[in-house]
């Protein structure tokens, strides 16, 4: 799961997605810039998790990074200037293909991306919340269909 600082959207997406898959698969998210390297989440998306009952709060933002090519099978961006961004720092095929939009692979007709919350209020940061939820769904249900 990759956004931009790896401490609102993604951090929010890699807790959803754990809950929905078994123990398994390996979850992990990156931000495309290295500004927040080492924080945890945005206090807003901790406590939205929290509502929702799932605990974010001991992840640790980190920059995406080459081997992440190879280590993952599918690499989800929360919008479009992430995903180009990730999309530029491999010419490699294979692992171009694993990169796909979120929202487009989870086969969202209404919104192609999930919004910055960074600088809105928590009512943004709940929808984020709705829209990864259902997007996590529906990507958990065609992952584990593939095993
Ligand atoms: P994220 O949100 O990409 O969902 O983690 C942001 C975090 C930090 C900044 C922007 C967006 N920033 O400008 O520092």
């Amino acid at each position: 799961m990759v956004c931009l600082g790896n401490i609102c959207r993604s951090p929010l997406a890699e807790g959803i997605m754990k809950v929905k898959l078994p123990e398994s698969f390996f979850v992990d998210s990156a931000g495309t810039i290295s500004m927040h390297e080492g924080k945890h989440p945005d206090s807003r998306s901790i406590k939205i998790a929290t509502n929702h009952g799932i605990d974010i709060s001991k992840q640790r933002s980190r920059p995406i990074v080459k081997s992440d090519f190879e280590t993952f099978d599918k690499i989800y961006c929360m919008d479009i200037n992430v995903y180009q961004e990730v999309i530029s720092r491999t010419n490699n095929e294979k692992y171009r293909q694993k990169v796909s939009l979120f929202l487009e692979a989870a086969g969202n007709h209404k919104n192609t991306e999930v919004p910055d919350p960074y600088w809105g209020d928590l009512n943004d940061f709940e929808e984020v919340f709705q829209l990864l939820e259902e997007g996590c769904n529906t990507i958990a249900q065609q992952l584990t269909h593939n095993v």
